[in-house]
């Protein structure tokens, strides 16, 4: 679906009925990467996944990007869309940032977040660099090149060897991405800020999804959020890689549907 919000196009998919769930993908990706969750979670929630801008269906703007941008951006959807209760709100990784982000500009629309194979740390030295030197890569290269580096990185070795089809979707996912969305997530990520002090003021539920193989966050990302967000439980998905939702959609799926359920009980 597509919807115009203060002139821009936004690409985003809406199901169900409940509870707001507001999927928020990672880097490079776009809201395809929900596909099993809002097939598999819409009967428990009213699931509403938007691309963020410069992805999937989602309109760049020739402006700075920061992760707040993209929480407005959130924010301005679901205004769009009629959806002013506080939400539930879940963030891949890159998305998981732009999750604690817009918690920290409306704490008030956030009834619960769902922190999948994320962290609350900022970008190193080390990591910011590598962001620099990535959007020399897709400026020069394109989204292709982007993507060849990052695949091999998001799967489970053994997702990766056994399953060519998802893989392949994953890659087309990630060559779909536009340079200047790219670019711009690339220097939101190096420039966010730390989200330890967002989640120790946090005191509602918190699931923290986490996949024993990721390759990109770590376990001891995974116990920091647990730590710092006083409310919140950890579930590691074995099997699973950085892009967890779609290797293990059931576990997955069910993980965020017993957390739903609790938030009701
Ligand atoms: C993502 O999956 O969104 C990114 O890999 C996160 C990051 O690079 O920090």
């Amino acid at each position: 679906m597509e919807i115009s919000v203060m002139g821009r196009r936004v690409g985003y998919d809406e199901r169900g009925q409940g509870t707001p769930l507001v999927l928020i993908h990672g880097f490079p990706l776009n809201r395809m990467i929900w596909e099993a969750q809002w097939e598999g979670l819409s009967d428990v929630a009213h699931v509403i996944a938007p691309d963020l801008r410069g992805f999937g269906e989602s309109e760049m703007i020739d402006a700075p990007t920061e992760v707040s941008t993209y929480a407005d951006d959130v924010r301005e959807l679901l205004d769009a869309l009629g959806i002013h209760e506080p939400a539930i709100i879940a963030g891949h990784s890159m998305g998981g940032y732009v999750a604690m982000a817009y918690l920290r500009r409306y704490p008030q629309h956030v009834a619960g977040l769902v922190l999948t194979t994320t962290k609350a740390t900022a970008d190193t030295m080390e990591g910011k660099a590598g962001r620099d030197k990535n959007i020399g890569v897709a400026k020069e290269k394109g989204a292709d090149a982007i993507a060849e580096g990052m695949l091999p990185k998001v799967f489970s070795p053994k997702t990766y060897e056994s399953n060519p089809e998802l893989v392949a979707q994953a890659k087309r996912i990630m060559q779909s991405a536009s340079v200047p969305g790219i670019v711009g997530a690339l220097s939101a990520m190096r420039d966010r800020p730390d989200s330890t002090g967002t989640l120790l003021e946090f005191s509602q539920p918190t699931l923290i999804v986490a996949g024993a193989d990721d390759a990109l966050m770590s376990a001891a990302d995974q116990e920091n959020m647990k730590q710092a967000a006083r409310n919140s439980t950890l579930v590691t998905l074995p099997n699973a890689g950085h892009l967890a939702p779609m290797e293990q959609p059931e576990a997955y799926n069910n993980a965020v549907t017993e957390f739903l359920a609790t938030l009701k009980s």
